[in-house]
């Protein structure tokens, strides 16, 4: 028998094609998880996971917008079907929307397409997750929200306010499964650098350095790690929590 932490188990990675989630599914796969990505890329994708097959992982994929529920759907169908049991889901594909101006400036459709990605689809996913997981009383769902969520980022507020949607998601769903071996939490990392970032205003992510006491941006293996354990069998007494990654930026 393998001594690999995630060895016989199935993880979904939304947004592992680029970034934090990438990462995820680079440090999981390489313990033992069969980690199928859901990701809008196409081509972003086909390239990651043919780089984690040649390093041995057991990397497959769907291409799914978790915003839309029938794609959603289709994709969970896609994993029940082949692999017939989920045990991690980790959501990672959100947007930032604007980042450089203040609310009287932010559009209607820029707002609700934030909240449509980062919110309904954190919500979809977390949905279709736990219904499989319930299956076998077993599952780990952890939802990248992000420091903006519990601080407010100024010319942010769109990603800000869904990012505390997040927070409050996994804290309600934590509960509605506490009896269960279902355990839902959230993750607030601070700045780290991934395209996500380095798309984002200049101007935005060095106010949000500046307001890290470590005085640097996180790395993507950082947050990996801290996952890797919030979803790892081991980690069987939280539920409902937000995890900090963030550099001593956030002081709850
Ligand atoms: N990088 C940071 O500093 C930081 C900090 C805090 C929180 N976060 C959060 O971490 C998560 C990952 O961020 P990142 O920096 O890796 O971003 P990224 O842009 O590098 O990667 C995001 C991935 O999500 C995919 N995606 C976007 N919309 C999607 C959709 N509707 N359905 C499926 N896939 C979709 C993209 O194709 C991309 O592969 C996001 O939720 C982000 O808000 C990032």
């Amino acid at each position: 028998m393998s001594d690999k932490a995630f060895a016989g188990q199935v993880g979904i990675i939304t947004g592992g094609s680029s970034g934090l989630g990438k990462g995820i599914v680079e440090r999981l796969a390489s313990e033992g998880l069969t980690a199928v990505i859901f990701d809008t890329n196409r081509d972003l994708t086909t390239r990651v996971e043919a780089e984690m097959k040649e390093k041995g992982y057991a990397v497959d994929s769907a291409v799914v917008d978790i915003s839309d529920e029938e794609s959603v759907s289709r994709g969970f169908e896609y994993v029940r079907t082949k692999y017939a049991r989920l045990d991690v889901l980790v959501n990672s594909a959100g947007i930032t929307g604007p980042t450089a101006d203040v609310i009287t400036n932010v559009t209607r459709p820029d707002f609700d397409r934030v909240f449509a990605i980062n919110v309904r689809g954190s919500f979809l996913v977390t949905k279709y997750a736990v219904n499989e997981m319930k299956k076998r009383n077993y599952g780990r769902v952890m939802l990248i929200a992000s420091v903006s969520g519990k601080e407010g980022n100024a010319t942010a507020a769109a990603y800000s306010a869904s990012k505390a949607a997040v927070i409050g998601l996994a804290k309600a769903v934590g509960k509605e499964y506490a009896d269960t071996g279902i355990t839902i939490n959230s993750i607030a990392p601070a700045t780290v650098e991934t395209p996500l970032v380095l798309n984002s205003s200049p101007d935005y992510v060095q106010r949000q350095v500046n307001r890290i006491p470590m005085l640097r941006m996180g790395k993507i293996e950082e947050v990996a790690a801290a996952i890797r354990y919030a979803v790892s069998p081991e980690a069987s007494f939280h539920t409902g929590f937000c995890f900090d990654v963030s550099g001593g930026r956030s002081t709850y």
